[in-house]
């Protein structure tokens, strides 16, 4: 086992105050970039001025949506103080500021142009409500823009839940195990969107990872729908549930002959447009 995989499984069973270990987070950078860039490529606003990012995690692409909207000021806002503190690095005075706040009940100062949260609302729960207050914010031609995974009937999420509701473990457990209603279906957010006033555009689309090394799909969701689980338990607990989810996830994402391992991802999209 590689060193850094050795650092990884250790912070895993060490809770955090809010759980979010940026460096684990980034391990899969460039996967996790990819529908972040899909989704800004998607919002037409041309010279907004105002930008939110909400849930803006360890900061790195909220700031390309300075790059990209030179004249906008971009306001990322994360309840991590973890994920804030790697974030202070992409701060840019008057351009790029980060804020600690809980997305449920967060509002701007003022109306905006664009609002964006990338891979966040699966941990809000009934986060419709937030979609439509969301969608009050914005000034005419404004858009909200958001993407979150559409996994969680995927073998990642479905094994998660099955062990966690397992007699061993769902005196403990039972509560965390991912549900399937975490997020809504692309036309249930074509619904909300439209009932909000605004004009979506929905899509979805599955990536196909290809990744490599000991136990890869494990590596990935440690950082992400494994962690809160893991909080939960002592130490012992923590190694001995982790071996049970790896080798049931091993049969399901087996490696490929070439020792790579194949983790489709679906992700749900909308852009949704306050009309001018
Ligand atoms: C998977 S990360 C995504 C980070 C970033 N948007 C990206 O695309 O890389 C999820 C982020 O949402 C934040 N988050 C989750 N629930 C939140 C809430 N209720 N209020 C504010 N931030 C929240 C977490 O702290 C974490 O930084």
């Amino acid at each position: 086992m590689a060193a850094d995989e050795r650092s990884t499984d250790v912070a895993a069973t060490r809770p955090r105050p809010s759980g979010w270990d940026p460096a684990a987070y980034l391990r899969y950078a460039g996967e996790r970039a990819r529908p972040f860039v899909d989704l800004v490529s998607r919002v037409g606003a041309e010279d907004p001025s105002e930008v939110v990012d909400l849930g803006c995690g360890e900061g790195t692409m909220t700031a390309t949506l300075a790059e990209r909207w030179p004249g906008a000021r971009v306001t990322g806002v994360d309840s991590s103080p973890e994920m804030l503190a790697a974030a202070a690095a992409s701060a840019v005075p008057g351009r790029v500021e980060f804020v600690r706040g809980d997305v449920r009940d967060w509002a701007p100062d003022g109306p905006v142009d664009v609002v964006l949260s990338n891979a966040v609302l699966h941990w809000v729960p009934g986060h419709e409500r937030l979609l439509t207050r969301c969608a009050g914010w914005l000034r005419p031609g404004g858009r909200l823009a958001v993407q979150v995974p559409g996994n969680f009937r995927a073998p990642t999420h479905a094994l998660l839940a099955e062990l966690c509701l397992s007699p061993r473990w769902a005196s403990r457990l039972a509560d965390a195990a991912p549900r399937p209603d975490a997020v809504l279906e692309p036309a249930g957010y074509l619904d909300v969107l439209t009932a909000a006033g605004l004009s979506p555009d929905v899509w979805e689309t599955t990536y196909l990872h290809v990744l490599s090394g000991a136990d890869p799909v494990l590596a990935w969701v440690r950082s992400t729908v494994l962690r809160p689980v893991l909080a939960l338990l002592d130490a012992d607990s923590a190694a001995e549930f982790t071996a049970q989810y790896a080798a049931a996830l091993r049969a399901a994402y087996p490696a490929r002959p070439d020792g790579t391992t194949l983790l489709p991802f679906r992700r749900v999209f909308a852009v949704a447009t306050r009309p001018s």
